[in-house]
């Protein structure tokens, strides 16, 4: 039987306590979201708040947007935070196994730039943005409106950080379901990496970040991944990668797929390759 329901969130805006904030771009998220705002952070239920930025004394700094859980513990994408570019540096060697998956060695060799990449499955941006610090230029997919909010305001953020504008600027985020967008989307390898299966889950433990990404999105579907899978493999692209836990089967039944299917495998991980051409 399936328990899971989905959060219902109440909006929270910190900035409307002090009408000398900006409350820039966000400003208008709730409405968007069609998300009820109340006058104060609500407890003991899930909130998306709009938070000022931590430097009040320069007023264009873009508000974070915060998703806060019933327990009171949150959750903010932030790609320009001295912590955010230290863990993207030390990620360099935690990426590779990704960046050999998607080709980058053969096309660097071959170009002598790397591929464009569509990450068909945004979450919440760490792979997109450790591959952008490497210098692809992504296209990222997110359909959860939630998970979107979040991704477009640390992109915004990034973009208006010297320290981070070039390599956000690097990623176009789109919002909608990969079925829907990959038909015009462009690049040269399509990545996907959807929820693990329940069973490696537990096997792994769950990060805070997934363990949002499961509260808001519900258990994985196979038919769901079978579907995703099959929407990539329509595509123009070299080739196909799909993150799977080890030891877990294909994401879904390819056996239509006439093209070649290899295998790389990092110590939790394996990554799926789908050769189209
Ligand atoms: C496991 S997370 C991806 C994590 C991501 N690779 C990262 O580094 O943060 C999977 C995400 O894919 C999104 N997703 C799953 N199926 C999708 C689809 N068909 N179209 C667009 N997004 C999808 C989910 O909403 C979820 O946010």
């Amino acid at each position: 039987m399936n328990e899971w329901t989905p959060p219902i969130l109440i909006g929270f805006r910190e900035s409307a306590c002090d009408p000398a904030s900006s409350g820039m771009p966000v400003a208008n998220i709730f409405d968007a979201l069609g998300i009820a705002v109340q006058d104060c952070l609500p407890s003991q239920s899930w909130a998306l708040v709009q938070r000022r930025s931590a430097e009040p004394a320069d007023a264009e700094q873009i508000d974070t947007l915060e998703l806060v859980r019933p327990d009171g513990v949150k959750l903010s994408i932030d790609f320009s935070s001295g912590k955010a570019r230290h863990r993207a540096k030390e990620a360099g060697k935690g990426i590779q196994p990704l960046a050999r998956a998607l080709g980058a060695p053969g096309y660097r060799k071959k170009f002598g730039t790397l591929p464009s990449i569509i990450d068909a499955t945004g979450g919440l941006g760490q792979d997109s943005w450790a591959l952008a610090s490497l210098g692809m230029p992504i296209t990222m997919i997110e359909r959860h409106p939630i998970v979107h909010a979040l991704l477009a305001n640390a992109l915004a953020r990034a973009i208006e950080h010297p320290d981070t504008c070039e390599i956000a600027s690097r990623i176009t985020l789109l919002a909608g379901t990969a079925e829907q967008l990959l038909p015009t989307a462009t690049g040269q390898v399509i990545y996907l990496d959807p929820m693990y299966p329940e069973r490696s889950r537990k096997k792994a433990g769950s990060r805070k970040g997934m363990q949002f990404l499961h509260a808001l999105l519900g258990p994985a579907e196979a038919e769901a991944g079978a579907r995703l899978l099959h929407a990539a493999l329509q595509c123009p692209v070299d080739r196909v990668v799909v993150k799977r836990p080890r030891g877990a089967e294909l994401l879904g039944d390819t056996g239509t797929w006439q093209g070649q299917r290899t295998e790389m495998e990092s110590p939790n991980t394996r990554y799926d390759v789908y050769h189209c051409r």
